[in-house]
């Protein structure tokens, strides 16, 4: 039975009954679960005794003109998904409850957080560690799971875990995909029928780049290219980004070395916006 807790004192009574060896395992998500959300929740169980998910819609890591009032919020199908996966609880705060009217601080990692996303979606990175740490001070978990589909978030988050002593360990839980290689992502819904049958190319033109680094391919902007190239075989897809860059910092390289790479890639298909990854390991 997962116990849900509507506010913050909810949460806290809930919290404090615990005994302090009970290790805890958190996923914070913005529901429409899917089987991505259950394989971090089957890692936070296996890390964990008591397990929790949160579902909150977060306000603050939405630009003006982004998705977060047609932001699918399917709760009863996610309540009984949480059931189903043996998950102890659930946290469900309203924006109220989280963002009391005043609240005035905010946190700001201001490296990890600048390219990429974070250059396309200006706040959306203060946003996301804004609520996470508010989360974390809530639930005070021991280990918290997030998705390596959302690699720059988890890169955000290591970095303001390490930078502010938040004593939790961040785990990352690999990519979930489709059949077809589409990785699993709420927004996958808003796809049209033709949009989702071009959207497996993101997969296929990482897949491309990975191949062509394996053959001793190691020059980024060569790299990026062949990417690209996958990418132009369907013009409804709107790149907004083709990146090859640090696995840890996101900077920028010229060449792909002994720590390896992250590809990143994000685009649109029709009004959706789509990001994907793939961790290319070292050269050791
Ligand atoms: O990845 C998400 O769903 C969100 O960014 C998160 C981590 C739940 C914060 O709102």
């Amino acid at each position: 039975m997962t116990i849900i807790l509507r506010d913050k004192a909810a949460l806290r009574a809930w919290r404090l009954a615990m005994a302090p060896s009970q290790r805890v395992g958190f996923v914070p998500t913005m529901g429409a679960l899917h089987q991505g959300h259950m394989s971090l929740l089957a890692q936070a169980r296996e890390a964990a005794e008591v397990t929790i998910a949160s579902i909150f819609v977060n306000p603050l890591q939405f630009g003006p003109n982004e998705d977060l009032s047609r932001y699918p919020r399917p709760i009863e199908a996610d309540i009984e998904k949480l059931e189903a996966a043996g998950v102890d609880a659930l946290f469900l705060p309203s924006v109220e409850d989280m963002y009391p009217e005043g609240a005035s601080t905010f946190v700001e990692e201001t490296l990890v957080s600048g390219p990429l996303c974070g250059a396309m979606r200006p706040g959306h990175f203060r946003g996301v560690t804004t609520v996470v740490l508010k989360l974390f001070n809530l639930v005070q978990p021991h280990v918290a799971v997030f998705g390596q589909k959302d690699a720059q978030q988890c890169a955000v988050i290591e970095r303001m875990v390490r930078d502010l002593n938040v004593p939790v360990t961040i785990v990352r839980g690999p990519i979930v995909r489709e059949a077809d290689g589409l990785a699993l992502s709420s927004r996958n819904v808003y796809l049209s029928a033709e949009d989702r049958a071009a959207a497996p190319l993101l997969h296929k033109s990482l897949q491309a780049v990975a191949a062509a680094h394996a053959a001793g391919e190691h020059d980024a902007a060569a790299l990026a290219a062949i990417g690209l190239a996958v990418l132009a075989q369907s013009e409804r897809i709107k790149v907004q980004y083709w990146e090859v860059r640090d696995p840890e910092s996101l900077g920028a390289i010229t060449t792909v070395g002994a720590r390896g790479a992250l590809l990143a890639v994000a685009a649109h298909l029709g009004t959706t916006r789509l990001i994907d990854n793939l961790l290319l390991g070292s050269d050791a």
